[in-house]
């Protein structure tokens, strides 16, 4: 038996995976145990589970595989410093102390954390992240894509895989990256940088591609095969914290926008063209991937392979017969690549694709048994009541119908940034005021972004015009046009919000303002608990589709045990919870008060 563990870790998202002969046996994100969002610390906590999760202990293991090697980037930080100076100075003293202060001991660092003394590999970033694409795919053999914003030198790869083998056919190299322009607009449109990306693209629909032009023919040059260089002129992010530059502001007619204040029109057109900007660069590798390869199916990973809108674009061109994104597609999946890549490349043991993929449902982290749930329920006198499954199907399809709110939480954790039916809150997505009551009531966030449908994958075709499976919500498409209503309101004489609140479609709480959803297609096979209530919601009132949005407020992770999904509960508007086979009911349940000492147990703030 060859145990791999694979980590990512020390820049944003760690995690920890394990591979036992070839298979996943779990992965987590090390934010979702220590509950600080993108937690980038060495995956203490996520190693433990893993190991805990196969039964075994660091002792155990025959491999551990970092995701990326320090070194390169340590040459890269001096390399591009040395390049700008004296530009950088104070940004090259704070790099500097971080790496002699720990980052150039990674080897170490993780021995002394596992208690490991065997040998520490290491992948190269683009590397983990082409590994985690195409070894779990579903393909004996296709194109991989990986674009970011950067690892070692890379930012973006094009490489070829067969069986087992993987091989990178050509890079483009740091400063030039996609993924680190569109951080530069996530930052100047107000968001943080490696969060915000995903509001970014939620808000492109409200804008006008009016600075497409502007950001090619100054800012990016993109070539017919989908090459590009950044002109640097407009960046500041080689030698300082900041992204952009004066010159990138006066471009676009003044300073960035202030984090939390109004947005304005100018913040949707520059959504909406970098939006355009990066399906163009994505649309072009692939045609030029599929072009140099001859390979009909393609698998993406990277940050920017999170970019469903993109995703969604390039499968309705057709470029590919089809498209295989990793669900962990982020650095986190990077530990999953590289453990998969000890297992493939390293030790050269054969690879056999699996029809749809090796991913499990990328249901890979920790799950609670009945027992442990009620366990924790009754020590703590929390009423509730345990169904059968028929019957808690039927009384949560019945509460939903009725515009409540319920929090769902079964099996095992989701790996990888989306809730995709274990740690989900769920909404009928009929209800015209689902969307706000969801934004302002339980998940305290911006309202200009509508909420994801969870569909029977069976049913797909039904409400969506999509004709492919997208289990991992990684792909967008149109409402189906059966689905649309007529509106009869002007859209021009409207703005941001008021746009959303137009009901366009029997399903308005997950349809944008261009009709467009991001679909998560839900599969038996994968599912069966999630499935199984979809399918008595659309026997009991006609419809396949639920609003499924991550089981957590702004500014946190998504809970991971029965206890966090209680407190989340407690702390919103949320009406009911179901662990497992437990049924909660908010009006049962005794105020949540500050001097209950489980409340401190489990560390709310
Ligand atoms: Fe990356």
């Amino acid at each position: 038996m060859t145990n791999i563990l694979g980590i990512s870790a020390l820049y944003h998202d760690s995690a920890a995976c394990l591979i036992r002969d070839g298979e996943i046996v779990a992965a987590a994100q090390e934010e979702r145990f220590s509950r600080k969002k993108h937690d980038s610390r060495l995956p203490r906590h996520a190693t433990d589970y893993c190991l805990a999760e196969a039964g075994i202990t660091a002792r155990d293991l025959d491999h551990v595989v970092f995701y990326d090697k320090p070194l390169l980037k340590f040459e890269r930080i001096v390399k591009t410093h040395m390049a700008y100076a004296p530009r950088g100075r104070k940004s090259f003293a704070a790099a500097g102390l971080l790496w002699f202060g720990g980052k150039l001991q990674t080897k170490e660092q993780i021995r002394e954390s596992l208690d490991y003394s065997g040998e520490v590999l290491f992948a190269e970033h683009h590397e983990a992240h082409a590994m985690s694409a195409f070894y779990p795919s579903p393909f004996q053999q296709a194109a991989v894509l990986t674009i970011d914003g950067v690892g070692e030198w890379a930012t973006t790869s094009l490489s070829v895989g067969r069986d087992n083998s993987l091989e990178v056919l050509k890079e483009i190299k740091f400063p030039h990256s996609l993924g680190l322009l569109y951080s530069a607009f996530t930052s100047f449109t107000g968001f943080k940088v490696n969060s915000g990306e995903y509001k970014m693209m939620g808000l492109a629909p409200y804008g006008e591609p009016r600075f497409v032009d502007t950001i090619l023919e100054n800012l990016i040059e993109v070539r017919e095969d989908g090459s590009f260089r950044l002109n640097m002129e407009y960046f500041d992010f080689p030698v300082s914290k900041r992204m952009t530059s004066q010159k990138f502001a006066a471009l676009f007619g003044g300073p960035a926008r202030h984090p939390e204040s109004e947005l304005t029109q100018r913040e949707m057109d520059l959504s909406r063209s970098m939006q355009e900007v990066t399906e163009l660069v994505v649309s072009r590798l692939a045609r030029y991937a599929r072009k140099i390869t001859s390979m009909k199916d393609l698998c993406l990973a990277g940050g920017v392979a999170l970019n469903c809108v993109a995703n969604g674009k390039l499968l309705r061109e057709k470029t590919f017969e089809n498209i295989w994104v990793q669900p962990a597609a982020g650095d986190a999946g990077g530990a999953l690549g590289a453990a998969l890549g000890v297992w493939h490349k390293y030790l050269g043991k054969p690879r056999t694709a699996k029809s749809g993929d090796s991913m499990r449902g990328s249901y890979l982290g920790p799950k609670f048994s009945d027992d442990e749930v009620s366990g924790f329920l009754n020590s703590r006198a929390i009423k509730h009541e345990r169904l059968s499954r028929h019957e808690l199907n039927e009384r949560v399809a019945d509460l939903l119908k009725d515009g409540a709110v319920v929090g769902w939480f079964q099996g095992r954790m989701e790996f990888g940034p989306r809730a995709l039916g274990n740690r989900t809150i769920l909404g009928d997505a009929r209800h015209p005021d689902m969307q706000k009551k969801m934004n302002l009531k339980i998940k305290f966030r911006e309202g200009f972004r509508p909420f994801a449908p969870a569909v029977l994958a069976e049913d797909v075709a039904d409400w969506f015009d999509l004709e492919a499976t997208s289990p991992y919500m990684l792909i967008v498409a149109p409402v189906a046009g059966h689905r649309r209503t007529k509106d009869h309101v002007d859209m021009t004489k409207l703005f941001g919000i008021d746009k959303l609140n137009v009901v366009r479609s029997q399903i308005p709480a997950v349809t944008h303002v261009d009709f467009s959803a991001r679909v998560q297609t839900v599969h038996k096979e994968t599912n069966p608990e999630f499935h199984d209530l979809l399918t008595v919601f659309k026997k009991r009132h006609g419809c396949a589709v639920l609003l499924n949005t991550s089981f957590n407020v702004r500014g946190e992770p998504p809970v991971c045990t029965p206890q966090e999904a209680f407190t989340c509960f407690m702390r919103t508007d949320m009406d009911y919870l179901v662990l497992g086979s437990m049924l909660l009911a908010k009006s049962d349940q005794a105020a949540l008060t500050h001097d209950t000492d489980w409340q401190k147990e489990f560390a709310l703030d």
